[in-house]
């Protein structure tokens, strides 16, 4: 009898357990996604300086980087994980819609930039411009500065 209330105890906190992490996932998800495009952008920006001779595998994986994790940013907000961390604005719930848009056209800019491929130093500050704009645009409307 004890025995099995201890193990529905054991199961109770496993079940709350459970779902801490998962909301805490959804926050890491989307950290980690932000910060591999934001590691990307910073090689392009290295690049587009001059800290950094051109390098044109570099600039290929860094937008084909950018290009693909922004595809799958937008899946890491499900209805329920508003208040999984701090820096996602509600907005984004209510503007889902503009908000994937947002995403796919940073998506749709890192591609179009990837077939031309920027070939020098110049070019790549060029398409981080582009890129930069993408960024701006989504974090002026749905990212809270922490
Ligand atoms: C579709 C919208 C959207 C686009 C496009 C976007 N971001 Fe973000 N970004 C966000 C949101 C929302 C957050 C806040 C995430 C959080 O705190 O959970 C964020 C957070 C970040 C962070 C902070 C991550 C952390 O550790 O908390 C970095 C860095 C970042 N973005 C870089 C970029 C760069 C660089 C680009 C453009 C190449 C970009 N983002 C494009 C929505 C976007």
């Amino acid at each position: 009898m004890v025995l099995k209330r201890g193990l529905a105890v054991v199961a109770l906190c496993l079940a709350t357990a459970t779902s801490v992490v998962s909301a805490e996932s959804q926050s890491e998800n989307r950290e980690a996604t932000m910060k591999k495009i934001g590691g990307a952008m910073g090689a392009l920006a290295a690049i587009a300086k001059g800290e950094k001779p051109y390098d044109a595998e570099v600039v290929k994986t860094s937008l084909g980087t950018i290009g693909e994790t922004i595809k799958v940013f937008p899946t890491y907000f499900p209805v329920g994980s508003e208040n999984d961390d701090k820096g996602a604005s509600p907005k984004i719930w209510e503007n889902k819609a503009d908000f994937e848009a947002k995403a796919a056209k940073l998506s749709a800019d890192a591609g179009e930039l990837l077939a031309q491929l920027p070939a020098d130093q110049a070019a790549v500050g060029a398409a981080l411009q582009t890129l930069g704009k993408d960024c701006s645009g989504c974090h002026e409307s749905y990212r809270i500065k922490k």
